[in-house]
Order: C-alpha cells, then sequence, then structure tokens
C-alpha cells in the first residue's frame, strides 16, 4: 500500500525542498510524481535538456526514501515551441486554431508535434534509465482524443478509413453516402466533422462514429510512440497513464493494452464506486489513484472543504475497490497560476494542518493493515459491460433526452451497490464465464459475433439482464433491419413491438408482484415470444402492456428491461435477482453505506465506508474478525461520519 504525493519542486524555491521531503517523510509519504508540466524547465530551448534541477530535487526525495514516478511533459508544449511551429496547435470544428496559454495546445495527430514529444521522452528516459530513485513512468497527462480538426487530421483520418474499408466504393456502402448526396468520388472529399450548414452534428452518423474512433486511435498512437520510447531505455521501470475518471472520448480498453496497470485521477464529490470499478475492469487488474483529492477544488472559485474524515473514507473507497497506491494531488498550493485554488495538502503557507495530519494518520493505518491487503483484489458475482463504442454512438445519437449508456450503468451500479453487491466493469469481449449475473446496458451497435457469444454464456448458465435500445444498429451505425433487439430477440424471448422516446415525461411501471416505480426516458412495449411477463407499464395508450419479461434459456436465465425507472426500482428489482440467482447481499445498508471486498490466498478483507456525515449502525453480513482490536466482530457495527471499519473474513 503506497501513500504518495504530486509533487512540482519547480514551483519553489530550493531552499525548501529539504523541508517539503521531511514533512512527507514524516507523513508516511514514500513516492511522490513528478514532472508532467515541467517541459519549459527540462527542455528550454530546442534540444537544451535541463535535467540537473530535477536531478538535485529527486536526490533531496531519495535521502528520505521517497521514490519518484516522472510523467512526460507533453500535456504542456512550452512557447518556444508553438512561436517556432504554430501549426502544432489544435483546431476547432469551426478551423480555428486553438491558442497557447493554458494547456493542451497541441495536436496530437501533428509530425512535427510527435517529433518533439519523442525528443523529450528519449531524453528524459535515457537519463532517468537507471536513477535509482525513479521507479516508473507516467504518459503525458489525462490524454483524452485527438478531437482536432486540422489539415494534418484530414489526410489521417482518410488513411485510417482506407485501412478500414479498403475502397471508397466500400466507404459508401458502409456509410450509406447515398443519403443526401454524400457519394465520394476521391478520398480528399470526404470531411472532418467540420460545422455543417446544418450544425456539427447534422454529419452522417456512420462518419461521426468512424472519427470518434479515429480520434480517440489517434491518441492511444500517440502513447504509443512514448511508451516505445520509455521501454526501450527504461526496461526496470513500470508505465501507466492517470486516466481522467469517467471521461470517455478514449478507448480506455486500447489506451491500456500497452500500459502495466492502470492509474486515475479522482476528485469525488459523491462516491467514487463505479470509477473506481471501471478503472479496475480496463486491464481486470488494481490500479493507483494518481491524483487524489486533498482539499478544495476549483481554478477561481473554490468547492467546499473536505470534512474531517473524508479524506480517509475516500482513500479506504478506492483501496477497498482494488487500489495499491493513492496519490494526493497536490503537495502544496501553487502561488502563480491557473490553479492557485486547487487546495495541496499543505495551504500556500507551507505549514502543515489538519489535512496533513489526517492523510499521516492515514499513511499510518494503511502501513498497519499492509499485511492484510498486500497481494489482494476485488472478484466480484456480477459483471456490467462497458463499451466506448456504445457510448459513442449513443451520444452521437441519445435517442431520446436523457438518455446515455452511463445513465444505464450508473442506475445497475448504484443498485448493486446498495444492496452490498459488489460489481466488475469490464469490456464486452471479456471472459464471462465466472459472472453470475452480467448486465448489458444499451448494446446499441450489436453484431452477431457479441450476440452469439451473450447466448452462448446464457445458454451455459449465465445470467443477463438486457436494455432498451439493444441491437438497434449494426457497428457501421447503420440500423439493422429487423424487430428489436435484433439478434438478440431469441435470448430475450421477446421482441419490442412500439417504442415511446418519452423523454422528459413519465409513465409507471408495476411488477406483478404489485410494486410500482416511476419509469422515465424511454419505453419499448414488448410483445412475448417465450418470455414471462414481469412488469406491465401503467399508464399511457400502452397501460397493461409489457415493459419487463424474464426468459428461461438452455441453463440460464435473460431479463428484458424496457425502460429506465426511478433509483428504488433497481434497489428492489436487482434484489430479487440477486436472490433467484443465489448471489450473496446485505440487508438493510443505509444509504451512503458501501461494502467491498478484496479477496486473497488467505482469506478476504471487507471494507465497510460510511460516505456520509451521519453516523451509521450496520449488520455485517457474516461475522468479521477485526483485525486492529484482534476480536472478532458478531453485532452490527458503528460507524462514526465518514468512518471506516477494516474486518477480515474466510469468504
Ligand atoms: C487534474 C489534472 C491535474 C490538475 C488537477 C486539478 O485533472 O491532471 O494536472 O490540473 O486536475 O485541476
Amino acid at each position: 500500500m503506497i501513500v504518495g504525493v504530486d509533487y512540482y519542486p519547480e514551483h519553489w524555491e530550493e531552499e525548501r525542498w529539504p523541508v517539503d521531503a521531511d514533512l512527507m517523510a514524516e507523513a508516511g509519504i514514500t513516492v511522490v510524481r513528478m514532472a508532467e508540466f515541467a517541459w519549459s524547465r527540462l527542455e528550454p530551448a530546442e534540444g537544451r535538456f535541463e535535467f540537473a534541477w530535477l536531478d538535485r530535487a529527486l536526490d533531496v526525495l531519495a535521502s528520505r526514501g521517497i521514490q519518484a514516478v516522472l510523467g512526460t511533459p507533453t500535456a504542456a508544449p512550452p512557447a518556444w515551441l508553438v512561436e517556432k511551429h504554430r501549426d502544432i496547435l489544435p483546431v476547432d470544428e469551426l478551423r480555428q486554431p486553438r491558442e497557447f496559454g493554458a494547456r493542451l495546445h497541441r495536436c496530437l495527430a501533428n509530425p512535427t508535434f510527435r517529433r518533439y514529444s519523442r525528443a523529450i521522452t528519449a531524453a528524459m528516459a535515457a537519463h532517468y534509465a537507471s536513477h535509482p530513485t525513479v521507479i516508473g513512468w507516467q504518459t503525458d497527462n489525462e490524454l483524452t482524443a485527438n478531437r482536432c480538426y486540422c489539415d494534418h487530421c484530414a489526410q489521417a483520418f482518410r488513411a485510417w478509413l482506407e485501412q478500414r474499408y479498403g475502397s471508397l466504393d466500400a466507404l459508401n456502402a458502409a456509410w450509406g453516402t447515398v443519403f443526401w448526396s454524400q457519394d465520394y468520388s476521391a478520398w480528399s472529399q470526404v470531411p472532418l466533422p467540420w460545422r455543417t450548414a446544418c450544425g456539427a452534428m447534422a454529419h452522417n452518423p456512420s462518419l461521426l462514429l468512424d472519427y470518434d474512433r479515429f480520434a480517440s486511435d489517434t491518441a492511444v498512437a500517440f502513447q504509443r510512440e512514448q511508451i516505445e520510447l520509455l521501454r526501450e531505455h527504461c526496461p526496470n521501470h513500470f508505465v501507466t497513464h492517470n486516466y481522467m475518471g469517467l471521461h470517455d472520448s478514449v478507448d480506455y480498453y486500447a489506451l491500456a493494452a500497452d500500459l502495466d496497470f492502470v492509474s486515475w485521477d479522482n476528485y469525488p464529490t459523491a462516491s467514487a464506486a463505479l470509477p473506481h470499478d471501471v478503472m479496475r475492469g480496463i486491464l481486470r487488474k488494481n490500479f493507483w489513484v494518481m491524483e487524489q483529492r486533498c482539499g478544495h477544488t476549483g481554478w477561481n472559485q473554490m468547492s467546499p472543504a473536505p470534512r474531517p474524515g473524508q479524506l480517509r473514507v475516500w482513500a479506504w473507497q478506492a483501496v477497498a475497490h482494488g487500489a495499491d497506491a493513492v496519490v494526493f494531488f497536490r503537495w502544496r498550493s501553487c502561488r502563480s497560476g491557473t490553479e492557485q485554488f486547487w487546495q495541496g495538502i499543505l495551504n500556500h503557507d507551507g505549514q502543515p494542518g489538519r489535512r496533513y495530519r489526517e492523510i499521516a494518520a492515514l499513511a499510518e493505518e494503511l502501513k498497519a493493515l499492509a499485511p492484510e491487503l498486500d497481494g489482494t483484489t476485488p472478484r466480484n458475482p456480477v459483471a456490467i459491460l462497458y463499451a466506448y463504442d456504445q457510448i459513442w454512438a449513443l451520444q452521437i445519437q441519445p435517442n431520446a433526452p436523457g438518455l446515455s449508456y452511463r445513465r444505464f450503468v450508473e442506475k445497475y451500479h448504484n443498485g448493486f451497490t446498495r444492496n452490498g453487491i459488489g460489481v466488475d466493469v469490464v469490456a464486452t469481449d471479456a471472459d464471462l464465464a465466472g459472472y453470475r449475473l452480467v448486465v448489458c446496458p444499451p448494446l446499441t451497435l450489436l453484431d452477431e459475433a457479441l450476440a452469439a457469444r451473450i447466448e452462448r454464456y446464457v445458454a451455459d448458465g449465465g445470467n443477463v439482464l438486457l436494455s432498451a435500445r439493444t441491437g438497434v444498429k449494426d457497428e457501421r451505425n447503420i440500423a439493422r433491419a429487423e424487430p428489436l433487439p435484433g439478434p438478440l430477440a431469441r435470448v430475450a424471448g421477446a421482441v419490442v413491438d412500439e417504442y415511446d422516446a418519452l423523454g422528459e415525461g413519465t409513465n409507471a411501471i408495476e411488477l406483478v408482484t404489485g410494486a410500482r416505480f416511476k419509469a422515465s426516458t424511454w419505453c419499448d412495449i414488448l410483445r412475448e415470444d417465450g418470455a414471462e411477463v414481469v412488469a406491465r407499464y401503467v399508464g399511457d395508450y400502452y397501460a397493461g402492456r409489457t415493459a419487463i419479461t424474464r426468459h428461461a434459456l438452455g441453463k440460464g436465465k435473460a431479463w428484458y428491461v424496457g425502460t429506465l425507472a426511478e433509483p428504488r426500482f433497481y434497489l428492489h428489482f436487482l434484489r430479487a435477482i440477486a436472490d433467484e440467482l443465489g448471489i450473496p447481499r446485505v440487508t438493510g445498508l443505509p444509504s451512503g453505506i458501501e461494502i467491498a471486498a478484496r479477496h486473497g490466498n488467505r482469506g478476504s478483507v471487507l471494507v465497510v465506508t460510511n460516505l456520509t456525515a451521519a453516523p451509521h449502525e450496520v449488520e455485517l453480513p457474516m461475522p468479521c474478525w477485526d483485525p486492529v482490536a484482534e476480536a472478532m466482530v458478531t453485532e452490527p457495527i458503528a460507524l462514526d461520519p465518514y468512518g471506516v471499519r477494516v474486518l477480515r473474513t474466510k469468504g
């Protein structure tokens, strides 16, 4: 278990560095991440690399036993580079450059920028390859898709399409360019999604989806180039990247393919259980939090301060979901620049205060419990499928106001969490065999291969929950020509007869057991074809028609849920399904109390977190061992506001 901090020695007088390092060491901080925005100090003029200051900072840290992760500084190209090569600036949909002055002012497809990115990466990698304090690398910072509309991108997009489709005829056929006379007779005619006469989103949805894929691939290729250099020079260092939580413009699976493990930046306001699970699911292994909130957030105005205990509970929630390191952002509030009010562990005055003491206590606690936690990882009975091209398809065409892939994921994830059921969030091509239940949010883009995999999983004894807007399109983003849910109709044992894009409107559903819930956003009106009815609509012209079905197929079952409902529904419905499938759950968990487990060879560690400002009492699902009190716990446990209990179980 690592407690770390993001440190910017270049912002401070050198005489202060030993004071910082002493304070870090006293707080139990053992790792710092550095340098990811220091390009102008590492290469102050073209080809003039200056590492001496960073060497000295590393020496100061090393002498206190603190190790370092270095960032490649390419998210903030220096002014001299932009002045010399203005064409590296990214361009917007109106073909206007985005100017220097903040950060991210670079097009990742620009060959000149790529050359400078390789040069600084190679120079740093060569210089630090055998530095004893450096343990690993972070590529760039919070990569997003390269949504740039410059001429380089236009050319690269056409090349990408040629590679994918082979010929213009195939492209025209794949995209259905006959609509609005868009047939292309030369590659040079194929546009980027520049702002059209009817707005940016009026483009052909097939073009928009391929552009999303291309923009994501560009970021992945940019990162790969850095990773190749880092691996070549530093074979003993790890390489990771700090993901931006639930940001979804880059295919996070593709971005992770070349990494040792995933890291992410966690600035929680509400529960971060879902993004933690998404991050663990990318490589299906434990991860780091590379930036963890430690104070006010905000650039020009500040959010409310974290309450006493909140830093601890957020850190424990991360660990409970699979974090092996929690690195706090940042060491000290910076005195200059855009982020002056994004608070560090220390304030501008550099004095250790309440938050410093809370983090020091946390580091001590994690150190004491490390023997319980080391080598353990979460392992859950339920999976939710999470796929970027599905997300993008529904961003391009949400189908109805308020409908998004994320909304389905959040509703289900929250329903399981409220029932104390752990969830893995995994790719559509993940091996599903070990899961009792797999939730499929709208698989809008459905091909026969994915449908067949799901069908086999169910036939072999798996259980799925299918969602509205499944099977609407194929992978080219062309509408399928068959009743919904297309190739999954056989699994559902039902077809969609009609649908109603409710948007802001409301309806209600009634389960055959009698319970009623509000329904919103979308209503599929189902016709059973082998399935049984689980719920019917209550209102409107389709009152009494089927909203939810259940279908037994082979050794498994498939539920089809044709609508989105209020949170209470998911608590109730998923509880019933868990009981039917024998998935263990926790009864009477108060809202805001979460239970998550890590498993290892020696048993399991249960982490109970109270994310609320109120005290709560929680009944544990089984008798547990308290390794701190060295006693069995059989009675309900009392949790203070933002309280945490770490317990051991056999299971
Ligand atoms: C993160 C970013 C950091 C810092 C922080 C606070 O998203 O990676 O560099 O900007 O936000 O704004």
